[in-house]
């Protein structure tokens, strides 16, 4: 049986997908859409794909089997909920929405629905990562320090705080990803967020460029992450975990791991393409009907990104926010 796959919003991510599952035995892109039709169109020409009117119209369950929705967050609208009604399986790119009430009730109706669900936080997939995860098993860190150094999306809904909710809710959401997923759940955010550069570079756009943030964890750990997102002459995505007898350092977005110890002291690089597992996997799971390939489900992601809005509320309130 081959399995068909429509796409909603056909912009820079959904074309690594696609790319991805090109290469991927048994898997078919039947329907496209995106607002914009030159997209769109592009998108159908490199996979064979009919492009079609609507959103909703994608959403057919006697065409399609999956839906990849990676349309901005601010351009998701009730199609998560759709997919689910109609049984159709469900891969949506991360950050999961802007307001957590409606994440939560859209959780609902996808757990109830019995669809396979996933979502984009593609790093989980690198086996660095699942050997520090493992590593951390059993193990506590008594101090977390992360930070995301890099430069800005040039889509405009990026910019506003309104559509894309800055920086930190867009693409740090994958180091605080990472945090949760190696080391456990995060208990209380204080942010400081700010706008020196973009004020004084008159920035039509509402999203901060620089931001730190301090955390506490379930179990005792705290730590901090720092940010910007105007940083011309230095990148960096790393994560450094303290312990009384260890050390671990995922850095490269993950792809470098280095464990030290008083047994070890080893640097591993991944060779692995994180975007392709992620399809990999997604495609097993719904193939053979279970949960179990896929890393990062729909309520996994909506914790996620209850910490990056809560940061971002911490932010403008000038206040910790408890979970
Ligand atoms: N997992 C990752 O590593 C990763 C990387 C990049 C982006 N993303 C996420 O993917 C999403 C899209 O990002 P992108 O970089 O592809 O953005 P993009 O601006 O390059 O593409 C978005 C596409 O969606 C289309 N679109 C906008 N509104 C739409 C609507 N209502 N209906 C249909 N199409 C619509 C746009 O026309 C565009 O083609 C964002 O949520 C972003 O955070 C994830």
């Amino acid at each position: 049986m081959r399995l068909k796959i429509g796409f909603i919003g056909v912009g820079g991510i959904a074309s690594l997908h696609i790319q991805s599952l090109l290469r991927i035995d048994g898997t078919e892109i039947v329907s496209v859409y995106d607002v914009n039709k030159e997209n769109a169109v592009k998108a159908a020409e490199s996979t064979g794909a009919q492009v079609m009117d609507s959103a909703e119209q994608v959403l057919d369950p006697a065409r399609i089997d999956a839906v990849y929705i990676c349309t901005p967050q601010f351009a998701r609208g009730n199609l998560e909920e759709l997919a689910a009604l109609r049984g159709i399986h469900l891969f949506v790119e991360k950050p999961l929405g802007l307001d957590m009430e409606e994440v939560r009730r859209k959780e609902q109706v996808i757990l109830e629905s019995g669809i396979i669900h996933s979502v984009g936080y593609c790093l989980r997939y690198l086996d660095t990562v699942q050997q520090a995860k493992a590593y951390l098993t059993g193990r506590q860190a008594h101090l977390i320090q992360a930070y995301r150094f890099g430069g800005s999306h040039p889509a405009e809904w990026w910019h506003r705080l309104d559509m894309s909710g800055g920086h930190l809710v867009d693409a740090v959401t994958h180091q605080i990803d990472m945090i949760r997923y190696v080391a456990g759940e995060f208990n209380e955010v204080e942010a400081k967020l700010g706008r020196v550069s973009f004020d004084s570079l008159q920035s039509k756009g509402s999203i901060y460029d620089a931001g730190s943030i301090a955390f506490s964890m379930e179990q005792g750990t705290v730590g901090s992450i720092t940010e910007s997102c105007l940083s011309p002459f230095h990148t960096a995505s790393d994560l450094k975990l303290f312990g009384h007898d260890f050390f671990v350092y995922l850095s490269q977005n993950g792809a470098v791991l280095a464990i030290i110890d008083g047994g070890q002291n080893e640097t591993i690089t991944s060779a692995m393409d994180p975007y392709f597992e992620q399809c990999k996997a997604f495609v097993e799971a719904v193939t053979h009907h279970t949960q179990a390939p896929i890393l990062s489900s729909y309520a996994d992601g909506a914790r996620t990104l209850a910490v990056t809005l809560a940061a971002n509320r911490s932010s403008l309130e000038r206040t910790a926010i408890h979970f």
